[in-house]
């Protein structure tokens, strides 16, 4: 949540800081500003709404300089208004601040320094921190790099919070000051420039030598080189790591939007989760990252899922694939209650915690809750380099590449495929046969053709799209496997669309929700031809007997579900650990033409934020 770019160097900094929060603004977008430092001052402009604002305000009221801060907002404390957008200033109007984050004892802080004389002029946290940086500067002895540094690290030490900051003094001409807890920040290394952002996404297109900063570090940036310190006061040491992705993935493309890109490009990032995997001599999945040997393996009799949002909807999917395939017991666990339920895990219990961005603070606040009880907790994770990849204790990597679009698509699919290969793993230690094995392995490898001639159904399901988008209501229903990717149907309409939509397993029709059937409630069924195909059948009559609209997700070749619904799409044929990778397609697409009909931003749906830094 909110974004961050910083750029010291000879170049202009204004466009590398605009195109930067132009590429984090999937992090949030309810306000944008930024400070730059010219020949002893700087210039701060403001505007509330999106980047594009900015941009309109800056031609308006032009600013230049070589160093610079800038800031997306998701806003935590303080209403969406120009006085809360960052940059955010000491009371000299010297120092300017930039945060990630949240301070939790902001309030007794501004208490205290209102007594000392300071003011504010926002509701924000965040102020309280440009002040208490500015006043230890104002009494520091020298005013250098040193003494900047110096009143970070104070200020530092008085929060209690997470955050990830940037801040330019105009008294320091020649240098930024950065420092993380809890909000991801990354170094950029030019040649003689330097960069600072939240993300690398924000900064790939002018480095791609970076160091990630680890929680309590301080990095002081000058154009030609920099200097990494602990809040504590310690030298810290770092490692140069290449980003592998370059500029282009992060671009939209041909696509008008992230989102029906990263759909596209599910048939690559399926087969990127499995690559170099599967063991067709073993008849097994390899998962070195999970850093168990096969009798620690042998060794679980429970597995606990935990994640958030679509995450979430993954994991419950997980536990049926895992469940079936392996025979262990698997539950799921909201990343976000996982700390406060205080369940009880046994002795060889093993738990893993999904997260496409890797900083999800609900999920990372459960990884460390399950490793504070001593449980070995292993992460599935997209970003390599986030927080929740470094601190769990091993797993399974997604690459499925930057995913942008806010709506989770393809590493949704991602996850489910890693949850296919867990599956087969376990079983293999246990009870499946070498052949059995053999003949899985047969099957996944099919899966990114299949997920292709899926993403094909997408004209057919933009015309029922059309026919639909007025509706005000949604239901979604499924069986088995199938529940979690009607509560993943329902949740991408949700978010992107603003329609009500909710998912039940199809049975559960009866015990309450068929009282929402009418004529205008369009019920969505995923009823693939597996052995609960007929009990769905009987749900969707029970639906058209009330008149309510049915569109049905099926197997190619059904011909009884076109009898009864009025929309049909048939998805291939495809075991049922694969299935719900090929259901869940339409359903993306079904939510995001729906958006498109209604002209609603897809990528940046209204309150969102792609990834949820804050409890
Ligand atoms: O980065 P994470 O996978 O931890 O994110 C978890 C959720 O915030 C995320 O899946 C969210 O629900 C998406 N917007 C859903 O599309």
């Amino acid at each position: 949540m909110c974004g961050i770019v910083a750029y010291i160097g000879s170049s202009n900094a204004l466009p590398v800081l605009l195109d930067g929060l132009r590429r984090l603004e999937y992090r949030g977008y309810d306000s944008a500003g930024v400070a730059l430092l010219q020949s002893g001052r700087i210039d701060v402009r403001k505007a509330v709404g999106r980047i594009a604002n900015l941009a309109e305000e800056i031609e308006k009221n032009p600013v230049s300089g070589q160093i610079g801060i800038s800031h997306t907002r998701w806003a935590t404390h303080g209403a969406v208004t120009r006085e809360n957008a960052h940059p955010h200033s000491d009371r000299s109007g010297r120092l300017h601040l930039v945060h990630n984050g949240v301070i939790e004892n902001y309030q007794t802080l501004r208490e205290q320094l209102i007594e000392r004389g300071h003011e504010f002029h926002s509701q924000t946290d965040t102020e309280v921190l440009a002040h208490l940086v500015g006043e230890a500067f104002e009494q520091s002895a020298t005013q250098d790099k040193g003494s900047l540094v110096e009143a970070v690290r104070s200020a530092l030490r008085q929060v209690i919070g997470t955050y990830g900051i940037s801040v330019v003094h105009a008294d320091v001409p020649g240098v930024i000051v950065g420092a993380r807890r809890g909000s991801p920040l990354v170094l950029g290394i030019g040649k003689d420039e330097h960069f600072l952002a939240s993300d690398v996404s924000a900064i790939v297109a002018h480095t791609r030598d970076v160091v990630y900063l680890n929680d309590y570090e301080i990095v002081a940036l000058q154009a030609e080189g920099f200097e990494i310190s602990t809040v504590s006061g310690g030298g810290a040491g770092f490692q140069i790591s290449r980003v592998e992705f370059d500029a282009s993935s992060v671009d939209k493309g041909k696509y008008p939007h992230y989102m029906l890109k990263e759909i596209h490009e599910q048939p690559n990032t399926v087969r990127d989760a499995m690559r170099g995997r599967l063991s067709l001599e073993e008849a097994t999945a390899k998962l070195g990252g999970l850093n168990m040997t096969n009798s620690e393996l042998r060794a679980v009799d429970r597995i606990v899922l935990a994640g958030c949002g679509t995450a979430f909807h993954s994991a419950m999917t997980g536990e049926y694939i895992i469940e079936s395939l392996s025979h262990i017991p698997v539950e799921c666990e909201f990343a976000s209650e996982f700390r406060y339920r205080n369940i009880p895990l046994q002795r060889d219990t093993l738990a893993f915690v999904i997260s496409q961005s890797g900083e999800t603070a609900d999920t990372l606040a459960a990884l460390r809750e399950s490793q504070r009880k001593g449980h070995r907790t292993l992460g599935i994770c997209n970003n390599v380099a986030s927080t929740i990849a470094r601190e769990s204790d091993g797993g399974v990597y997604m690459h499925a590449g930057p995913e942008i679009g806010v709506a989770a698509t393809k590493s949704f699919t991602s996850q489910l495929t890693i949850f296919t290969l867990l599956g087969l793993l376990l079983g293999r230690i246990r009870h499946l046969s070498h052949s059995e094995g053999r003949d899985m392995i047969a099957q996944m490898e099919k899966l990114p053709d299949l997920v292709a001639r899926t993403i094909e159904l997408e004209s057919q399901v933009a015309a029922i799209a059309k026919k639909y988008a007025q509706a005000k209501n949604f239901l979604f229903m499924g069986r088995q496997a199938h529940y979690p990717i009607a509560l993943e149907g329902a949740l991408k309409l949700k978010e992107i669309s603003y329609i009500s939509a909710s998912g039940y397993p199809s049975a559960e029709l009866k015990h309450g929700v068929i009282a929402l059937i009418t004529e205008d409630t369009p019920s969505l069924f995923i009823a693939p031809r597996d052995a609960v195909f007929e009990k769905n059948i009987s749900n969707i009559e029970e639906v058209k007997a009330r008149k309510g609209p049915v569109i049905a997700i099926g197997t190619e070749g059904d011909t009884a579900l076109k009898k009864i619904c009025d929309d049909v799409i048939l998805i291939p044929d495809a075991p049922h650990y694969l299935s719900p990778i090929l259901s869940v397609i339409p359903l993306q697409l079904l939510a995001y033409y729906i958006a498109v009909e209604l002209g609603c931003d897809v990528d940046k749906p209204r309150n969102l934020a792609k990834s949820v830094t804050v409890e």
